[in-house]
């Protein structure tokens, strides 16, 4: 018995830029983003939201829509828990994942938000087979709290908003977007077969974003200034401050190649198996390279990774799942294949986690 993914589903926005055509927002050049990341365009949300890309993607996983995989419809009354992995949500209440709610109609979900940066999806389904091992161990659902037997989980970002599109070193990698799966507890099936999550200091800041929040406050350490709606006032008309993501890029790229490895190797361990059990890796795309040291590291094929990168860029929260959908639409994974989803980011998070299929 086991938490089986039975569907997912992926979403990118309409409009694509290509590498060359960021020429006319700062000094760059196709051939240096191609070879340093493998990134060839990104898709950029103008008209969509980051609701719009969370509900394409979740359409699809659930077989309400074409283009995803799934082994069946979903009911909406069926799913039980609903997770929105992102950094970039639209509002800060409600949750990306109560908007989510409401508009695909789910009465019976229970809905947040959950940021573990771009090891999102690898949290978020960690937590879904923990909740869902509890509740058939009926330790959930014994006093009346919710059971939960099928779970959506989504990453959706739009980090174009938090984008600094003045500054070269970071605003190629980027991109906008979504990925959506369905879980279900499922007596015969093994599904996940053992997850594997790490948190560790960041302590110089190598990879953060601030959160802005714009509303002026009139305290000071020495209580109210009755002053401070005017200098809000003031600030408003300069401008308020940038949110943006701010990156030492070798020292990320160092974190993340062995972050990646190890989660990968631990994993396994815990698992019991080794790599030549594991049919398919899908690892958060952030950069092409990150992925071919993290494989060396490992001793392992790059054959066998999916990556989707070059057409998507990193799209963080979303980047697992949008390229677990793509891997299932490329027919890279069959029943019975065992696959690893492994994830890295701000925080640091890291963390990885292995299922049957
Ligand atoms: N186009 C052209 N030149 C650029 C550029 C761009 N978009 N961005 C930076 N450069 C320049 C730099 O200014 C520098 O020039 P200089 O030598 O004259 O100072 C040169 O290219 C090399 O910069 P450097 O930062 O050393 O490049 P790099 O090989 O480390 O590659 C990254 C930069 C960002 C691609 C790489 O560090 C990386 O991928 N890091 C991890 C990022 C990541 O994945 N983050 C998210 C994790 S979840």
């Amino acid at each position: 018995m086991g938490c089986a993914l039975i569907g997912c589903g992926k979403a990118l926005p309409a409009l694509e830029v290509q590498n060359d055509e960021l020429k006319a927002l700062v000094d760059t050049n196709n051939e240096w983003i191609v070879t340093r990341t493998g990134i060839e365009s990104r898709h950029i949300a103008v008209e969509e939201t980051n609701l719009d890309l969370a509900e394409r993607a979740a359409r699809e996983a659930l077989g309400w829509d074409e283009g995803g995989w799934s082994e069946r419809r979903i009911e909406p009354e069926e799913i039980d828990l609903l997770i929105v992995c992102t950094i970039s949500g639209d509002n800060l209440v409600p949750s990306e994942a109560s908007s989510l709610r409401m508009r695909l109609g789910l009465p019976n979900a229970i809905a947040f938000d959950l940021n573990a940066a771009c090891t999102g999806f690898v949290y978020g389904t960690t937590v879904v087979e923990a909740l869902m091992a509890a509740s058939a161990a009926g330790v959930a659902g014994a006093a009346g709290r919710n059971p939960v037997r099928r779970a959506l989980v989504v990453g959706a970002e739009r980090l174009s908003r938090i984008t600094d599109w003045a500054e070269r070193s970071t605003c190629v990698l980027f991109g906008d977007g979504a990925g959506a799966g369905v879980f279900e507890w499922d007596e015969e099936r093994a599904g996940v077969l053992g997850s594997h999550l790490v948190n560790e200091d960041d302590p110089t800041g190598a990879l953060t974003c601030a959160l802005t929040y714009d509303m002026p406050v009139p305290f000071s350490e020495d209580g109210i200034v009755p002053d401070a709606n005017a200098e809000a006032a003031v600030r408003e008309k300069a401008g308020n401050p940038q949110q943006a993501i701010t990156m030492n890029g070798q020292a990320v790229f160092k974190f993340a190649a062995r972050a990646m490895a190890d989660a990968v190797t631990c994993v396994l361990e815990n698992a019991g198996l080794s790599l030549d059990d594991i049919a398919c890796i899908v690892p958060h795309q952030a950069n092409e390279r990150i992925v071919k040291f993290a494989a060396k590291k490992l001793e392992c094929d790059m054959d066998k990774f999916h990556l989707c990168i070059a057409h998507a860029g990193n799209t963080s929260a979303a980047s697992v799942p949008l390229a677990l959908a793509d891997a299932y639409a490329a027919g890279r994974i069959k029943r019975g294949d065992k696959v690893v989803l492994v994830g890295f980011g701000g925080g640091f998070t890291s963390g990885a986690l292995v299922y049957e299929a």
